[in-house]
């Protein structure tokens, strides 16, 4: 089974843009794969915070992420701060990478840019390291990912065929994929515009944990044009298609079959608004139990980063691989994993899978604010 991995960052609430564009396929993909979803708070540090903010925010995500159908006995659901070796591995990745190849990051010299007058912090320029951690972990084979964040995996690729260089054959190479798109939605006061969670206007932003009078308000005030015809095109009438593909994403009809069915604005506003509440619903009851319920999600969330260590310390081996790892043993007792063998192969005292395994997540969880 191909091993995916994505990761979401939690800043900002999910809105229905995240949803019925990637979270939607996240649910339907767990089933196809053998699929990862690490939550990942780390890199949201590259952001100053007040305290407590960032543990908010990921156990928001997290239960949002539960309640949208992520299984945690079907797929592995983890904070990234949770497994340890993320940040451990992470070191080895900055030591594998160079300062020019960092310099060279994109998205890097874009933030840093716009922060100019701003805290930039040295996590902000080493987060590739950390997300190509991320990725080598897990012996990961694809990472859907949007062009953004494309450099990133090539850097990863490209580090981790320097590690196997250096110290043997010890990561798999991962590749981008483009991920399955779910419906395009665009922000309902601007539709030429993707639906953002920076957007303008709250009023063009649907929030997952909006309450059906607001959800029923926006769609009624949602921007269309001035003639009367309820046709599906992007081009020429981009608020009445946005509403038609949400509409559509929502019924699992076409938009182009919709638009049939209605000859003015008003209606369409109101079915669609209708259509969303009636889909939220069931995600925003599940969600409010879960957060209600900190015990169960900290549960669920422990489990994760159970199995994400477990995955982690059983990975599928090449025959190269299986020497190398024979090697490191015979070096150092105690069954290790791809990450500590990466560790050995550098140098460090290796870690053992009792070791880890007596780690609590929870306990040393940045972003697990309460025990229960
Ligand atoms: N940098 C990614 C983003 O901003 C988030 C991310 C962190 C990630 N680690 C990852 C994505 C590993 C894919 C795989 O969207």
């Amino acid at each position: 089974m191909t091993r995916v991995l994505s990761c979401i960052q939690p800043t900002g609430e999910v809105h229905l843009g995240n949803y019925l564009g990637a979270l939607r396929n996240w649910v339907s993909g767990q089933h196809e794969n053998d699929a990862f979803h690490g939550i990942v708070d780390l890199h949201a540090l590259t952001i100053t915070e007040g305290p407590d903010t960032l543990g908010t925010a990921t156990m928001e995500l997290a239960a949002m992420l539960f309640a949208v159908g992520l299984d945690p006995d079907v797929a592995t659901v983890f904070v990234q701060s949770h497994v340890t070796e993320h940040s451990q591995l992470a070191w080895m990745m900055e030591c594998t990478v160079s300062f020019g190849e960092l310099s060279r990051m994109t998205q890097f010299k874009d933030k840093s840019a716009k922060r100019e007058a701003e805290f930039i912090s040295a996590g902000l320029f080493t987060y590739p390291a950390l997300q190509a951690a991320d990725i080598l972990l897990y012996d990961t084979d694809e990472v859907p990912v949007g062009e953004d964040q494309r450099q990133h995996i090539e850097i990863t690729r490209d580090i981790a065929i320097r590690f196997n260089h250096r110290f043997g054959d010890t990561f798999v190479l991962p590749k981008a994929v483009t991920p399955k798109t779910g419906a395009r939605v665009m922000d309902l006061q601007d539709p030429t515009s993707k639906m953002s969670k920076s957007s303008e206007s709250g009023a063009g932003l649907v929030n997952m944990l909006d309450d059906p009078a607001g959800i029923a308000r926006k769609f009624k005030r949602a921007v269309t044009d001035s003639d009367s015809e309820v046709r599906f095109d992007r081009e020429t009438k981009p608020g009445v298609s946005n509403l038609l593909e949400i509409l559509a994403a929502c019924t699992g009809d076409t938009p182009e079959a919709l638009a049939s069915r209605y000859t003015q604005y008003g209606p369409l506003k109101r079915d669609t608004g209708e259509a969303v509440v009636e889909l939220l619903a069931p995600i925003q009851a599940r969600y409010h139990e879960l957060i209600a319920d900190r015990g169960e999600l900290q549960a669920l969330l422990r489990t994760g980063a159970g199995k994400a260590r477990r995955r982690r310390c059983h990975p599928r081996q090449s025959p190269g691989r299986r020497r190398h790892a024979a090697r490191l043993t015979a070096r150092s007792p105690g069954q290790m994993s791809s990450a500590c063998r990466s560790a050995a192969a550098a140098g460090p005292a290796p870690c053992t899978s009792s070791s880890v395994a007596a780690a609590d997540p929870a306990a040393r969880s940045i972003s697990a604010p309460n025990r229960s």
